[in-house]
C-alpha cells in the first residue's frame, strides 16, 4: 500500500514536499511518504514503496559514513521506535522501514551542496558568469563535465521559496569562518567518497545537498535525508555523455510524461499513469540495488 500522507497523533507535525516530520522533543521522527515531486509540484499520484527505498538508502550512506562523522540517526526500526514510544504502537506498520528516528539538533542554515558534475542552475551560473557561487572556473567546459575537485556551492535554506545561491564568504558571515571551513570541508570529503564508490557500482552521483546541525557543545552532526534520488542527481555510468544534459535516473519518467502533457507546471500536478508509475518505482528499486549490493524485493 502506498503511502501518500500521514497524520498521527503525537508531537508536532510540519510537513514537507515528501516528508512528514514529527516533532518529538528530543527527537524527530522523519516518515518518508511515497509523494513524488516534479517540476517543484508534488503530484497527487504516489510511487509505491519511494519513502521505503529513500529511508534505506539514507540509512545506507549513515552506515558508509560512521568512519567519517557523527550522524543523528537513532534507529530506523520501527520495533524500536515504537518501543521507545508506545504512542506510536498503532503506526507501527505504516513506519515500517521508511522512517527514521533521529536525534534533535540547531540545524545550520545552509544546504551545503557539492558539485561533481557542472549541470543543472550550476551549469547555467557558468555559461553565464563563468562561476558558481563565487567560484571562477576555468572556460571552456561541457556541459555535464565532471569538475575536479569537486566545487561546494552553497545556497540558504529558505523556510519558503527558492533557496539562494551564496559564496562561501556569505557563509562565513553567516556562522564564521571556522564552522564554515569545517562544513565545507566535510561536505567535500562525503560526497567524494560517495562518488568514488557509486561510480564503481555504475552510478554517477552528479551533485548532492548535505545538511549539517550543532549540538550544546558545537559537535557537528549530520543530518536529515543522505544521497538519496531526493537531494542529489543520479546519473547512470552506461548513458553518460559529456557535452549534453542528461536525464534524471529516477524521474526520467516521470518527467517525459509530464513534458507530453499540456500542463503549465503549476499545481495541481496531473496524475500520472500506472505504466509510468510502475516504471518510475522500477528505477528507485534498480538504484538501490545497484548502490547497496543488496536486493530489495
Ligand atoms: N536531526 C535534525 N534535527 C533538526 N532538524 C532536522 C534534523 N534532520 C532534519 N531536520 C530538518 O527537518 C526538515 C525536514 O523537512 P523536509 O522534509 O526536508 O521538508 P522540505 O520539503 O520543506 O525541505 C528540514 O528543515 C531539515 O533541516
Ligand atoms: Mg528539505
Amino acid at each position: 500500500m502506498a503511502i501518500k500522507e500521514t497524520n498521527f497523533d503525537v508531537g508536532i507535525l510540519r510537513r514537507g514536499k515528501v516528508r512528514d516530520v514529527y516533532d518529538l522533543g528530543e527527537h524527530l521522527l522523519l516518515v518518508t511518504t511515497d509523494r513524488i515531486s516534479a517540476f517543484d509540484v508534488i503530484l497527487p499520484t504516489p510511487i509505491p514503496d519511494k519513502g521505503k527505498i529513500l529511508t534505506m538508502m539514507s540509512r545506507f550512506w549513515f552506515d558508509f559514513f560512521s568512519e567519517d562523522i557523527k550522524h543523528h540517526l537513532v534507529t530506523s526500526y520501527s520495533s524500536t521506535i515504537v518501543w521507545m514510544y508506545p504512542e506510536l504502537k498503532k503506526y507501527e506498520d505504516i513506519l515500517k522501514n521508511r522512517s527514521m528516528l533521529v536525534r534533535k539538533y540547531k540545524v545550520l542554515p545552509i544546504e551545503c551542496i557539492v558539485r561533481g558534475y557542472i549541470t543543472g542552475s550550476g551549469w547555467k551560473s557558468y555559461k553565464r558568469t563563468g562561476m558558481i557561487s563565487g567560484i571562477k572556473l576555468p572556460s571552456g567546459l561541457k556541459e555535464s563535465q565532471r569538475l575536479e575537485p569537486p566545487l561546494f556551492t552553497p545556497t540558504t535554506k529558505a523556510e519558503q521559496g527558492h533557496d539562494q545561491e551564496i559564496t562561501f564568504e556569505d557563509v562565513v558571515l553567516m556562522i564564521g569562518r571556522e564552522l564554515a571551513e569545517k562544513i565545507r570541508d566535510i561536505s567535500i570529503k562525503l560526497y567524494s567518497k560517495a562518488r568514488d564508490y557509486a561510480l564503481s557500482r555504475g552510478i554517477i552521483i552528479a551533485d548532492t545537498k548535505f545538511e549539517f546541525g550543532l549540538d550544546e557543545d558545537e559537535n557537528i552532526y549530520l543530518v536529515d535525508e543522505v544521497l538519496t534520488p531526493d537531494s542529489s542527481r543520479f546519473w547512470y555510468v552506461e548513458d553518460y555523455e559529456e557535452g549534453r544534459s542528461q536525464k534524471s535516473f529516477d524521474k526520467q519518467f516521470v518527467r517525459d510524461y509530464l513534458n507530453s502533457l499540456d500542463w503549465d507546471k503549476a499545481p495541481p500536478g496531473p496524475e500520472v499513469p500506472a505504466d509510468v508509475v510502475e516504471n518510475t518505482r522500477g528505477r528507485y528499486i534498480q538504484i538501490y540495488n545497484h548502490l547497496t549490493g543488496e536486493d530489495l524485493f
